[in-house]
């Protein structure tokens, strides 16, 4: 009982489906039927505009975030970064919209925000400047998925930290895989870019 609990909490607060919920209610729109199709920020700014997109990184930023400080308010022996990994899970397979999300992204960031903040700052920084070069959010977030193994594999060795660079693999993986429509279409010169 210990343990279920708190990874079904885990799991429901990944699967909170913020961009499918704020298209729906405030904007009387399905975003899985628009652009991308996809039920994450980035689509959400593509279809909405940029307020229900910063509202929608937020709430999946979050969903990460207050998964890895489930330990703080249960009981339990898992890791914090085990229970932002299951939100992860719930926001790709959301129990609230028949198992189909998001490509992980925002609720990976949120996991780093939760367990040491100055890092997503420095995440979001990269992610910005990798933005700014090639104007594709795809694109950046697999460039960033690939830097974070390579710090995580750095600052494991110096610090003995292999469940946190453990975490940032699979996190990295489930990014890359859940983007493969975007390399087909980066590699075809077909995928969106923003204007910035
Ligand atoms: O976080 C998802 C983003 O990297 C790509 O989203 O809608 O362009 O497939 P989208």
């Amino acid at each position: 009982m210990d343990t279920f609990l708190p990874v079904l909490l885990a799991y429901l607060l990944g699967s909170i489906p913020s961009a499918l919920w704020i298209g729906k209610i405030f904007y009387k729109t399905d975003i899985r039927t628009k652009g991308s199709g996809n039920l994450g920020a980035t689509n959400t700014f593509r279809t909405l505009g940029a307020k229900a997109g910063i509202v929608v990184t937020v709430l999946d930023i979050l969903k990460g975030t207050a998964a890895t400080l489930i330990p703080l308010y249960m009981e339990t022996n898992i890791h914090p970064l085990v229970f932002g990994v299951i939100a992860v899970v719930g926001h790709m397979f959301p129990l609230f919209a028949k198992f189909k999300g998001g490509k992980a992204v925002a609720t990976s960031g949120g996991i780093l925000l939760g367990y040491q903040w100055p890092l997503f700052l420095v995440a979001v920084a990269v992610l910005l400047i990798t933005l700014k070069i090639t104007k594709m959010v795809s694109l950046s977030s697999i460039i960033l998925a690939v830097v974070a193994v390579i710090y995580t594999t750095i600052y494991a060795i110096y610090t003995g930290d292999y469940l946190f660079l453990a975490v940032i693999v699979i996190l990295a993986t489930f990014i890359i895989y859940r983007h493969r429509a975007n390399i087909s279409r980066i590699k075809a010169g077909t995928e969106p870019k923003i204007k910035w």
